[in-house]
């Protein structure tokens, strides 16, 4: 027993001796092999290796040495009309699926960052300051304008409920639209140093998630506006007049005619619209980017009336400009929504009424919208229904 014992353990020691020879021959063999392959191997190219010059119209054949150049040495000869090309924004052919990645150098991108941080900024600025100085002259020269009959303390229905919640959804998700967004163009100019650099990059990111999801509540506000309004907002002759009396907010005692919108809110009404509608186009265009041709296509329209705008836009340059665009109009619309708000609110007592209880005051009625007060009080007549007719006593 012990004899067998000892002949297996000199056996087993033997394979192992054999097994250690076997690797120790076999790393050898791979260790030579490998440095002989790598002594083979010349990080040079080949004999006849393309060149590291990009290949061009006007360029020696790919592949050629430069004239002297030793055969087997990376040419190094630059080809400046090449790079012009790149420059200029040339594409080239590319196999991967990107297809943007043919274009190597989009200069207009440092024309699109200047305008961009320039002049889009400061007439921003200009404009915003320009409508506040406006209306603070305004009302300083012309005060609150007041319901020259005094309040009737009887009031008429002016907008039910679903009006009301389509102008506040308009309403709030602008307000959160144009906050978020002047923080995106102007917050980095004050308020890092106001409250913070790491404050102020949560509160744009935040922002930033908050501008492109309230984007479609301001949509859908804005449809439902566009829907209930519209038939009241067609151009009549009768806002020529209103116009040409300045709708009487220039002077005391002075009411043009008017129905349930006078030419002031029409104007109001369609610039919401038009401004509106493009804000969301522009907008969906960054929020889905690369997927739309939406100036390419607005130019070639415009090219109608002779503009001779560029219409082979490549991909980052719809983004360029759909970016500016949603910036130019986005501030347009700021400004008239200020003068809006304005006129609305503190500029003219009597008006929050409308579109808070959605009742508002005879007189005032009267004086803003007489021809739309005698239409209701026609129709509460012909139904046989008290319409705002009643004294306050009743
Ligand atoms: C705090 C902000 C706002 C206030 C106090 C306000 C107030 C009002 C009032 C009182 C009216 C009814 C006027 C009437 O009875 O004839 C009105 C109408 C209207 N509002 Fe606003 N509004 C505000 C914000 C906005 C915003 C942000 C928008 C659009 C983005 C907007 C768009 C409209 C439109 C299109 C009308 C109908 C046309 C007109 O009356 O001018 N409003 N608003």
């Amino acid at each position: 027993m012990a004899l067998s014992f000892e002949v297996r353990r000199r056996r087993r020691f033997a394979v192992a001796l054999v097994a250690l020879c076997f690797s120790i021959v076999a790393s050898a063999l791979t260790f030579v092999s490998v440095i002989s392959g790598a002594s083979a191997q010349s990080v040079r190219p080949p004999e006849g290796a393309t060149s590291s010059t990009p290949p061009s119209r006007s360029a020696a054949p790919v592949g050629t040495p430069a004239a002297g150049a030793p055969v087997g040495v990376i040419e190094r000869t630059t080809d400046a009309s090449v790079w012009r090309d790149i420059r200029k924004g040339k594409t080239f052919t590319v196999s991967i699926p990107d297809k943007k990645a043919a274009l190597l150098v989009q200069s207009e991108g440092d024309g699109w960052r200047a305008f961009r941080n320039g002049p889009l900024k400061t007439y921003g600025v200009y404009a915003l300051g320009g409508v506040l100085v406006l209306l603070l002259l305004f009302f300083v020269v012309r005060g609150r304008i007041r319901v020259d009959s005094g309040m009737s303390g009887v009031t008429i229905t002016r907008f039910n409920g679903l009006e009301r919640f389509g102008h506040w959804l308009l309403a709030v998700s602008f307000i959160v639209l144009a906050i978020t967004g002047l923080n995106v163009s102007y917050g980095r100019y004050f308020l890092p140093d106001l409250i913070g650099k790491d404050a102020f990059a949560s509160l744009t990111i935040m922002g930033k998630w908050v501008h492109n999801n309230v984007a479609w509540a301001f949509m859908l506000g804005l449809a439902l506006v566009f829907l209930m309004w519209v038939a009241h907002n067609i151009p009549s002759r009768t806002d020529l007049k209103w116009l040409a009396k300045g709708g009487g907010l220039f002077s005391k005692g002075v009411h043009p005619d008017s129905r349930k919108f006078n030419a002031g809110q029409k104007l109001i009404f369609w610039s919401t619209i038009l401004l509106g509608a493009s804000l969301s186009a522009s907008g969906v265009a960054l929020l889905f980017p690369f997927e739309t041709a939406m100036m390419s296509k607005t130019f070639s329209m415009l090219n109608i009336f002779g503009f001779g705008l560029p219409t082979d836009l490549t991909p980052v340059r719809e983004m360029q400009l759909q970016s500016l665009w949603h910036s130019i109009v986005a501030l347009a619309m700021i400004v008239i929504i200020v003068a809006h708000i304005y006129i609305g609110s503190l500029g003219m007592q009597g008006a929050f009424a409308a579109m808070g209880s959605g009742e508002v005051d005879r007189n005032w009625a009267k004086e803003h919208h007489n021809l739309w007060v005698a239409e209701e009080d026609e129709k509460a007549r012909r139904s046989g229904a008290s319409h705002g007719v009643a004294t306050p006593a009743e």
